[in-house]
């Protein structure tokens, strides 16, 4: 008798039945899912395996009847490559589970950890040890499994360079294998780990929580549905299992039939808030691209007094503190403060900024290592290398082998001096380039545990600093995962901090992560990436309903420019419960070049509309917001920002109803929508949104 389980949560559900043979079958999953029961008849194939092979189930192996691709797979010098689990058993209760099977024949034991959500997100790991006396070598070994009903669909996946992180890519679901492998040691710029899969109505989402190398398969089974599976992806021979008990743990990958969920997941189960709860997020003023390398204290302070006296909470030095480092081409791992920029150390700065009421935060990238720095000429042992083979700069610069104890206490104690000695509250954590020639001192690949070894490097200095957030940054968006997120608290979007460009990368991105942890920043115009000129107006539209920041020096801006400024942080900080309430949030397709996203509460809503490319349509479509939890009854806009924005050209109908003269009920706002006038190119408008009164 095989045994049924049900995990559920949040009105989804996953139904498995465990067989006495092969991996756990996946009988349903999703919303309708719960109560399902294993059908008694399986389809056999004509003049095929006279046993039936189920091929919808978690993690399938190869060589036993299945032909699809196989989630696990690895050998003892060649032997036991065929893996094949049986007298399974499983423990947990409604929302957890641990199912472990065993492999008598290869000397395994695989052991499957489900968890759910109360918003029906499902996380699930494997964790694969090796009982024999040699050494097993995995091959792979996925982290999950997600089953897709057969059909014609859609895949959505996410891809980008520096600078233009999180691109949504739509193409129809295939009849091939669709792979995605990444082996640039970190998240990627280009190959998130994340897709969305749409068939027959439904959408699901499967994200990896991980920061190295990873694999996404999505693959076609042999009646029309697919299984997706997602996990690490290994170099030849990179992990090995010790005879004897070596146990590999997989990331966690996360999945669901309610996307929408994965944003609210984030902020209940993954991130973990210094004192245990979100505080309002500072405004920040990043000091990258208003002074590069050309640290000089006096201007700094200047800096960091104008930023206070425009409503700014928290100053982040950046890159150029530390060792000599006036380039990108030196000093990294010499974290020492500079003292030809810093005489007297941090701390008269630090000592300003504190004065003036704001966090201090600081720049570091510990996992790499300038050629021309004093750590490198004494361990130039400590980069990364393979014997005989060449460095490779990336940035000028090489990584750090944290796989040695020596280097990760050398990083610890020198990070661990840096947050002692001075107040800082906040870190942005960097990681500037992709990860190559990852040989350890045994000359093996070294990747998975680099990964690894960052995390234990985070944890073990939030263990020294609670109290210090930390910004996970990787040449902008290219460590923007689940697993970095349970160690950092906030995401360095991207490097493109030109306002058109944002609004496609802040909508992919913000598909799986909640907006309060994606730094937005008001930079100067015209843009140093792009070279384009937006209104300060555009500029702070887009970056308000995040977690905002200004990236320029304040001292350059005129008077007028000051005023404005200081009006949109102000406003930021009056809307910034609403825009970061953790319900409500919405974002909505974008049409014709035009987004809106914002945040529905009981009496009040709040929508960003912002027009990138002109409109190909003469007219935008009325305005629709979802309805969320507001109450029913009539409504009217109170608010409009800026208060003369950019109309192509508005009707006095228009006029009064966003002056907040014409009032609408709910149903109106929600299902016929709201005629908004066109807007220009490039242009937005923030729209406050007030309950009146109550009733139909
Ligand atoms: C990376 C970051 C930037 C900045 C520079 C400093 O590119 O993404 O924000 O910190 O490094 O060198």
């Amino acid at each position: 008798m095989s045994e049924t389980v049900t995990i559920a949560g949040g009105g989804h559900a996953l139904v498995l039945e465990l067989p006495p043979r092969g991996m756990p079958r996946i009988v349903a999953f999703g919303a309708a899912a719960e109560g399902a029961t294993p059908s008694a008849e399986r389809a056999m194939r004509t003049n095929g395996m006279d046993v039936a092979v189920p091929s919808a189930v978690l993690l399938p192996t190869g060589g036993m009847g299945y032909f699809g691709w196989p989630a696990i797979a690895g050998h003892r010098q060649g032997r036991d490559f065929v893996a094949d689990f049986a007298s399974w058993s499983a423990k947990g209760d409604a929302t957890r589970h641990t199912f472990s099977g065993i492999d008598k024949v290869a000397k395994l034991a695989l052991d499957i950890e489900i968890t759910v959500s109360s918003g029906g997100v499902f996380s699930m790991r494997s964790v694969l040890t090796n009982q024999g006396a040699t050494i097993y070598t995995v091959d792979r070994c996925m982290a999950a499994s997600l089953l897709i009903d057969a059909g014609e669909g859609e895949l959505t996946s996410f891809t980008g360079i520096w600078g233009r992180e999180m691109h949504t890519v739509r193409s129809p679901l295939g009849t091939g294998l669709w792979l995605q492998e990444s082996r640039r040691g970190r998240t990627s710029h280009d190959k998130f780990p994340g897709v969305l899969l749409t068939v027959g109505g439904t959408t699901s989402a499967l994200h990896l929580g991980w920061s190295g190398n990873h694999v996404i398969a999505i693959d076609l089974l042999d009646d029309g549905r697919r299984l997706v599976h997602a996990g690490e992806l290994f170099e030849p021979g990179e992990m090995r299992l010790a005879p004897g008990g070596g146990s590999y743990e997989s990331p966690w990958a996360h999945f669901t039939a309610a996307p929408g969920a994965l944003p609210a997941f984030v902020r209940a189960e993954v991130l973990r808030w210094p004192g245990h709860a979100m505080k309002p997020r500072p405004v920040l003023l990043n000091t990258w691209e208003g002074t590069y390398f050309d640290h000089k204290l006096d201007q700094l302070k200047a800096q960091a007094t104008a930023a206070a006296a425009l409503g700014i909470e928290r100053f982040v030095l950046d890159d150029g503190w530390f060792g000599r480092r006036d380039n990108d081409r030196s000093s990294l791992g010499d974290w020492f403060v500079d003292k030809r920029k810093y005489p007297e150390g941090l701390a008269p700065l630090v000592n300003h900024v504190v004065k003036l009421g704001m966090e201090f935060g600081i720049w570091v990238e510990p996992e790499m290592i300038s050629q021309d720095s004093d750590l490198y000429r004494a361990h130039p042992d400590w980069a990364l290398q393979i014997e005989g083979r060449p460095l490779l700069p990336s940035r000028q610069q090489l990584v750090l082998d944290l796989t040695r104890k020596d280097v990760t206490d050398y990083l610890y104690d020198r990070m661990h001096d840096l947050l002692s000695s001075n107040r800082i509250s906040y870190v942005k954590w960097d990681m500037n380039r992709d990860i190559t020639h990852s040989g350890d001192s045994d000359g093996s690949a070294a990747t998975a545990r680099q990964t690894r070894a960052v995390y234990a490097l985070m944890d073990r200095l939030h263990a020294a600093h609670p109290s210090v957030e930390i910004e996970s940054c990787a040449s902008g968006g290219g460590r923007n995962d689940y697993a970095v997120l349970r160690r950092t608290h906030r995401l360095w979007t991207s490097d493109c901090t030109d306002a058109l460009e944002r609004l496609e990368i802040q909508r992919g991105t913000a598909t799986f992560f909640p907006r309060e942890i994606m730094g937005s920043h008001i930079s100067a115009s015209p843009n140093h990436q792009t070279h384009r000129r937006h209104s300060l107006s555009f500029r702070a539209l887009v970056a308000i309903a995040y977690h905002m920041g200004v990236e320029l020096n304040p001292l350059t801006l005129s008077e007028p420019e000051r005023a404005e400024l200081k009006g949109w942080i102000a406003l930021h900080q009056r809307l910034r419960a609403l825009f970061h309430a953790p319900e409500g949030q919405f974002q909505l397709p974008p049409i014709d070049g035009r987004y809106i996203w914002g945040t529905v509460a009981r009496d009040r809503m709040v929508a960003v509309v912002a027009q990138g490319p002109h409109m190909l349509a003469e007219q935008p479509p009325p305005l629709r917001l979802p309805a969320g939890n507001a109450t029913a009854g009539t409504w009217r806009i109170v608010g409009q920002h800026p208060a003369q924005p950019e109309y192509i050209r508005i009707s006095e109908g228009q006029k009064r109803l966003l002056s907040g003269g014409a009032t609408f009920s709910l149903q109106t706002l929600t299902h016929a929508g709201l005629p908004l006038p066109m807007l220009r190119p490039e242009s937005g408008v923030l729209l406050e949104f007030e309950r009146v009164t109550t009733g139909a």
